[in-house]
């Protein structure tokens, strides 16, 4: 007899059905669980297809049942027999549960240590995240990790036979490559051959693409990895994909409808979601004064609303000596949860430094008479009540929420609320869009950094709206650039620009940045001589495609999605990396070893 092995799989775990009955099969396996019900033994037969329940009984073959007997959870088997229907036993649940198979041959591939964690509690599993990062390829058998990766597959295919069909041109640019500086904190690979020089790992494809166009390649496209030592957490990895987009005579609008309309398919092929055909749009400043934020949650209401032209002589000390007040009108129907207490712990996190370090948060109830129940309320005079009520749009029984600080703080902490307030309140419901999908166009062309110098707000050759040139270096606060993001239930899923492709703009904009024409040249000059050879006006987009899989498959990390991922610190838990190097190595890249600040332990060393 040939081995289950030699004769091929007739099935997969998750084909069979009652139509199949009377079919005699051979399935690959991993035993998902096992029972022993006295005369019949059971195993669920997992693959990432799906489960078959497979049975086993001295009357059906008297040598495959006694082997069944020694099965353990996580060993992977072949099995052959005939499919029989389970009639009133079916099982509703598992798209194979009307079927069975009954054993006459079981061969065991391979036996399995037992298991740190059951893959088969899947959903139900408690275990820490380290131990299931450490085993990582265990971990991946949860047929819910499975369905991730199986749709991030399929968002990779789409992705490229949509983009191929829209006549893109799949092209690849280096991973190792030049250092520039700003934007993202840069990885550096020593270079053997070249002594004390290093590369810089791709923070992104952002130049090779635009040299592109400069070569007339015109509309690219690539599904490509970006490095990027930054601080991480649930939706950044160090390593993460994009797929990533550059066209040739580009406008914002000719980039958002390709991005528009593979949306659209990806949803419509992935997730049997209709989207609507064109995503709204919303300018940074509107999305800021509404929100509070970049990459607002457009889901839901409680919008921020602005009271500072009401502030002056109100009497409430806090709200005049702020540059700016504005504040939340959580509706009565809402406000009922939120009590003194609450109040009380809303306030705390607003003060967080995480939230955006509020001085206080100044609340009030609105009474049956419209007037306030606040700490301040004394202070206050009726008119100047009913004036912010109206601006408010609070009624009796809503609870309003005050920030007084400057623009940044204000809307840092109001955002945050908003959000916690979502969730704390049930803002969504059945009656709010699963997929709300938002452009948010002309971000700030510059913004200060920590020591108040202007510095790009995305990077050097992003194009500043014509009608900005003139103020470029006059008013760099105001100038606005053809920049947008692509948001989704209030995450950043893309972002791109026009990019600057005449010399004299980009020139006024390095002025702007306090670059002179030298540091130009040494830190951008190969683009910029680039650009002197007839480049094409051109602009592009990244999406995030890692954060889009993370959506559509309603995980809330990352670490969801990506196969083989990297913990908050970095560190990949199952290869124990990074490790240390030793001397020899150092010495062929001319690195030498400097004792660490303090034993700082590495995920290598003895847990
Ligand atoms: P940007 O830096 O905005 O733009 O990146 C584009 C998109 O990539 C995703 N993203 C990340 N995902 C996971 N982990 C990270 N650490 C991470 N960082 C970014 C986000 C983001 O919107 N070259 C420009 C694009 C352009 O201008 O064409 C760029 O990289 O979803
Ligand atoms: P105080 O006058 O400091 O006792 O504050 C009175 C109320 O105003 C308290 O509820 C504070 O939390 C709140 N508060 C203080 N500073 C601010 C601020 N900058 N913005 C909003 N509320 C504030």
């Amino acid at each position: 007899m040939t081995s289950l092995l030699d004769r091929g799989r007739s099935h997969t775990c998750g084909a069979l059905r009652d139509t199949d009955v009377g079919t005699r099969v051979v399935l690959y396996g991993w035993v998902n669980n096992y029972r022993d019900h006295g005369g019949r033994r059971f195993i669920d037969l997992r693959d990432r297809d799906g489960l078959t329940q497979v049975t086993f009984g001295p009357d059906i073959a008297q040598a495959a049942h006694d082997h069944a007997q020694l099965v353990r959870n996580e060993w992977c088997l072949g099995v052959s027999g005939m499919v029989v229907a389970r009639g009133g036993n079916a099982n509703d649940k598992l798209p194979t549960g009307a079927i069975e198979v009954e054993v006459d041959e079981i061969e065991v591939f391979s036996e399995a240590a037992t298991p740190p964690f059951n893959v088969s509690d899947d959903d139900r599993l408690d275990t820490s995240e380290n131990v299931r990062l450490k085993y990582r390829y265990l971990d991946l058998r949860r047929p819910s990790l499975q369905r991730n990766f199986i749709l991030r597959a399929k968002l990779g295919t789409e992705t490229r036979a949509f983009m191929s069909g829209e006549g893109f041109l799949e092209l690849e640019t280096p991973y190792m490559v030049k250092y520039t500086p700003g934007g993202a904190r840069n990885f550096l690979v020593p270079s053997r051959l070249n002594p004390g020089a290093f590369y810089a790992l791709a923070e992104s494809p952002q130049i090779f693409k635009q040299l592109f166009m400069v070569s007339g390649l015109d509309r690219y496209f690539q599904i490509t990895r970006c490095f990027r030592d930054e601080d991480l957490r649930n939706d950044r990895q160090p390593e993460f994909t994009q797929i990533d987009v550059e066209m040739s005579f580009a406008t914002p609008e000719r980039i958002f409808a390709p991005m528009e309309k593979l949306m659209t398919h990806l949803w419509r092929s992935l997730l049997n979601v209709e989207l609507p055909e064109a995503f709204p749009r919303m300018t940074w400043d509107e999305a800021m004064g509404r929100y509070g934020s970049d990459k607002p949650d457009t889901r839901f209401g409680l919008e921020l609303l602005d009271i500072t032209d009401l502030k002056e002589g109100c009497g409430f000390k806090v709200f005049e000596s702020a540059p700016m007040v504005k504040g939340l009108c959580v509706p009565a129907d809402k406000a009922g949860g939120l009590s003194r207490s609450q109040l009380d712990k809303l306030t705390d996190f607003a003060k967080k430094r995480e939230s955006g370090g509020a001085k206080g948060l100044a609340w009030a109830k609105i009474k049956e008479d419209g007037t306030w129940q606040a700490p301040f309320a004394k202070t206050l005079t009726q008119d100047t009540m009913r004036a912010m009520n109206e601006r408010m749009g609070a009624t009796p029984g809503c609870v309003l929420l005050f920030v007084a600080d400057d623009f940044e703080t204000t809307h840092t902490v109001l955002c945050n609320l908003r959000i916690l307030l979502r969730d704390q309140l049930s803002l969504l419901d059945d009656t709010s869009p699963a997929w709300s999908f938002l452009w948010v166009t002309d971000f700030p062309l510059f913004e200060k950094n920590e020591q108040g110098q202007f510095v790009s707000s995305h990077h050097p050759f992003t194009h500043p709206h014509e009608d900005h040139l003139d103020i470029l270096t006059s008013d760099p606060a105001k100038v606005r650039a053809k920049a947008y993001d692509l948001v989704l239930n209030g995450n950043e899923v893309g972002g791109g620009s026009i990019r600057i492709h005449r010399s004299d703009v980009q020139t006024k904009v390095f002025e702007a940045l306090g670059l002179s024409e030298e540091e130009a040249e040494t830190k951008f000059g190969f683009l910029l001589e680039a650009f002197r050879y007839g480049a094409p006006p051109h602009g592009g987009i990244a999406l995030g495609l890692d954060r889009l899989a993370m959506l559509m498959c309603g995980a809330n990390s990352l670490r969801d999605v990506i196969a083989f991922p990297k913990t908050q610190k970095g560190q990949d838990l199952m290869t124990q990396c990074p490790t240390p190097a030793d001397d020899p190595q150092l010495e062929e890249l001319y690195l030498r070893h400097r004792p660490l600040p303090s034993a700082q332990p590495t995920p290598s060393s003895e847990e």
